[in-house]
């Protein structure tokens, strides 16, 4: 990709978290750099490079190693075992990888890297570079975790009562991050939240997956904790996002082999706002009997359901659930996602609201129905319903279950419902916020240029 122009310093390095999640947004960060003139590589680790589904992507990628190169995370004995070697393997590899860089003649002078890697920041810093963790979650989330950093929140929560943070609206404990409510949960991937704000004083730069005008007073709240704070998204593929830059649809490097021409055929079929697109992005593992309700809730919807359902999924799927319903719905393996949310067949998704997605979602001005799983998507969900007001969250009922009945209510309330109404209108107001956002002169795109002119006018 030509950028509009091309500096003669400022060679970026791009190191995301090795999951869909945050290489997607990553990617786009490096995408976004190279348009701007900056020579840019992203950098994955070899075991998801070898089982990435590559688009044509227009910026260099290179590879270091988690210590797992045939297989990765799936073959490590334990998270805590996975993280750990990835701290050491992977710094030593980088550290190799800025080497070869200098004596190809491509000097790295700044390294972006994954909040949840903060020893690429020692690295960083061992070669004298600018170093710039980026936040893949959103600013409310980061606050949360931040205040458990400083011992200024107790972990788990007992109380059901709202807790009171500042810069945030009142939390019942349902509206928490799973590892800060649920006592005991995932202990090593709760340590990596919290460690991304062990070095954060050494930084040049702490850059976030969300734009000023969504997150008013979170983003406030940080910036004057941390005042070199730049929001910088939503990281979308560009031709969603900003007028001028239309080099991608999608985001180019997929874990998943994606049933694109599958999905759009389909969904060309169908009329404007009648389908309910349905997926819980990369990672969440549904219970059996979620899947079940769930299944046969959207088929009492009487809509037009797109259902992705990964392969590690599909046998939760209720017997005959694919023939009964396929006058309904289709199911696949992996979806274009970005597509499908732009695509005018699709009225309502309904989301575990992982931050991509419903970044994704609000950026595209589509409803949505959060049925958070784990991790920041009980946060996420409590925005969509209760700040921004461009969904409903759907409600567990015995057993920590959403039942078919109230997957009906949700989707019924979005695509027939008053209150549908207002959150599509309020949905509008959110995309246009976000486009301009990222439109030139937009706060996320001058963030962006005041990196840019720091590194190369330094
Ligand atoms: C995880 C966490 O769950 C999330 O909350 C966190 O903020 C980032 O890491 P994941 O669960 O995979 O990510 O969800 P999400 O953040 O929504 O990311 C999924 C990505 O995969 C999105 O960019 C989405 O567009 C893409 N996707 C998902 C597809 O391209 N096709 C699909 O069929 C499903």
């Amino acid at each position: 990709m030509e950028g509009k122009r091309a500096y003669n310093r400022g060679h970026v390095l791009v190191l995301p978290y090795p999951t869909q999640g945050h290489i997607n947004p990553l990617l786009q960060v490096a995408k976004r750099l190279a348009f701007k003139g900056l020579k840019t590589t992203l950098v994955t680790t070899l075991s998801s490079w070898r089982s990435m589904y590559t688009e044509s992507i227009s910026v260099d990628v290179q590879t270091i190693s988690d210590g797992y190169d045939d297989g990765g995370f799936l073959k490590a004995e334990s998270i805590e075992a996975y993280l750990n070697r990835f701290k050491e393997v992977g710094s030593q590899t980088l550290a190799e990888l800025i080497k070869k860089q200098k004596s190809s003649g491509h000097p790295v002078d700044c390294l972006v890297y994954d909040s949840f890697l903060p020893w690429a920041l020692d690295v960083a810093k061992s070669f004298g570079l600018v170093g710039a963790p980026f936040f893949t979650q959103s600013c409310a989330v980061e606050n949360i975790y931040y205040h458990v950093h400083q011992g200024l929140l107790t972990v788990p929560m007992t109380e059901t009562t709202a807790a009171s943070l500042p810069g945030l609206p009142p939390l019942d404990i349902m509206d928490m991050p799973s590892f800060i409510s649920v006592s005991g949960s995932y202990p090593s991937y709760f340590a990596m939240v919290v460690n991304q704000f062990s070095n954060l004083e050494t930084t040049d730069w702490i850059l976030v997956n969300t734009f000023q005008e969504l997150e008013v007073e979170e983003v406030d709240w940080m910036t004057r904790r941390w005042p070199l704070l730049r929001t910088i998204g939503p990281t979308i593929p560009s031709m969603y996002m900003d007028k001028r830059v239309t080099y991608d649809m999608d985001y180019g490097l997929n874990l998943f082999k994606s049933d694109g021409s599958a999905c759009l055929n389909w969904l060309n079929k169908r009329a404007a706002g009648s389908v309910v697109y349905v997926s819980f992005g990369s990672l969440a593992a549904l219970e059996v009997e979620q899947m079940e309700e769930l299944g046969w809730g959207l088929r009492r919807t009487n809509s037009h359901f797109l259902w992705v359902v990964r392969s590690s999924e599909v046998d939760k799927l209720p017997n005959k659930f694919i023939e009964e319903t396929s006058d309904k719905g289709l199911i696949v393996a992996w979806s274009p996602q970005l597509e499908v949310l732009a695509h005018q067949a699709v009225g309502c998704f309904v989301t575990h609201c992982g931050w991509n997605s419903t970044l994704e979602a609000v950026s595209l001005g589509v409803p949505m129905v959060g049925i958070p799983q784990w991790t920041d998507q009980p946060t996420n969900a409590k925005y969509v319903e209760d700040v921004w007001e461009v969904g409903l969250r759907a409600r567990p009922g015995e057993k920590g279950i959403v039942c078919r009945e109230e997957v009906e209510r949700c989707v019924r309330e979005i695509m027939e419902g008053e209150r549908g109404e207002q959150i599509r209108k309020n949905a509008i107001k959110w995309r246009n916020l976000a486009k301009e956002a990222m439109d030139e002169g937009g706060s996320s795109d001058k963030n962006l240029d005041e990196f840019v002119a720091k590194l190369v006018f330094k």
